[in-house]
């Protein structure tokens, strides 16, 4: 699938690695909505001029989804959704049983698996339903949607029981999903990022960040969001690539 004057909806488009998707996209001569809990994305849109629309929405809520789909087919002017590069998503952090040995929170639990996994469930679904009203490119393709897992799917750490489930499940639906949709020429990928600068882990102190980048094999540092969007863009336009998950991280394997 060509960029130029596809339309794509990016999700958590307001920072970190969906901004930098949103951006390159753009410059590639795409048109992208971009979506986001944050009232950020609304500078973030105008900053990237005529071919972005920004719109506030919560990834959990069908509405404000399928809001965001229709403002895509909008901006799309006839060709509808293209893609879906869904960034939104939130880390956190809970032992199960903590130093004074009381039981981990269920409802923290529960908020992380419904954000990163039924979010992700959710504009998979309502984009997937409008891609199958598109008209067939090139191989009978009708669109893409890549989800963002993490490498915390594979090697969670301690306190990362729900973090590590929630993409554990977003990689555990990417086969399936791809299968189901390819009758109708829609792939599904994922990409599951080592560390990555980005907002999301601004918080980690400088000493750990020093830490973190001396685990990455090479190159010893954190991931550049550009380079998350670089492998967006590869995976859009590479219709080969189809039912996978891969991971971006300098080879790093968490302990
Ligand atoms: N940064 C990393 O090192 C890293 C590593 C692995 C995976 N990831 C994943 O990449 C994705 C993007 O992370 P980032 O680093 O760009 O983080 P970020 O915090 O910079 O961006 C995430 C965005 O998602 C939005 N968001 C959160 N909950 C939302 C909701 N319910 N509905 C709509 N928007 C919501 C936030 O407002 C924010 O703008 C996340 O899914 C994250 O888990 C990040």
């Amino acid at each position: 699938m060509q960029i130029q004057d596809q339309t794509f909806l990016i999700t958590g488009a307001a920072s970190g690695l969906g901004a930098a998707t949103a951006e390159r996209l753009v410059a590639a001569g795409g048109r992208v909505v971009l979506s986001d809990l944050s009232d950020r994305v609304e500078a973030q849109a105008e900053a990237l001029g005529g071919a972005a629309r920004a719109l506030r929405g919560d990834v959990t809520s069908e509405a404000d989804m399928q809001a965001a789909i229709d403002a895509a087919i909008e901006l799309g002017e006839g060709r509808g959704l293209a893609g879906v590069i869904h960034c939104a998503g939130v880390v956190s952090v809970a032992k199960l049983v903590d130093r004074e040995g009381n039981p981990a929170d269920l409802e923290a639990y529960a908020r992380t698996i419904q954000i990163n996994l039924v979010g992700s469930f959710n504009v998979m679904r309502l984009a997937a339903a409008a891609m199958t009203r598109n008209a067939p490119g090139e191989d009978g393709e009708r669109g893409v949607i890549i989800n963002t897992a993490s490498i915390a799917a594979f090697d969670g750490q301690v306190g990362q029981c729900a973090y590590s489930a929630s993409k554990a499940g977003v990689v555990g639906m990417s086969l399936p999903a791809a299968r189901e949709l390819s009758r109708h020429g829609i792939r599904v990928m994922a990409i599951a990022p080592g560390v990555f600068e980005t907002p999301m882990m601004s918080d980690i102190p400088e000493d750990a960040v020093a830490a973190l980048s001396a685990a990455v094999p090479f190159p010893k540092r954190l991931g550049k969001p550009d380079e998350f969007a670089r492998l967006a863009e590869q995976i859009i336009t590479n219709t080969m690539l189809n039912g996978e998950v891969i991971r971006l991280d300098g080879g790093i394997r968490m302990q």
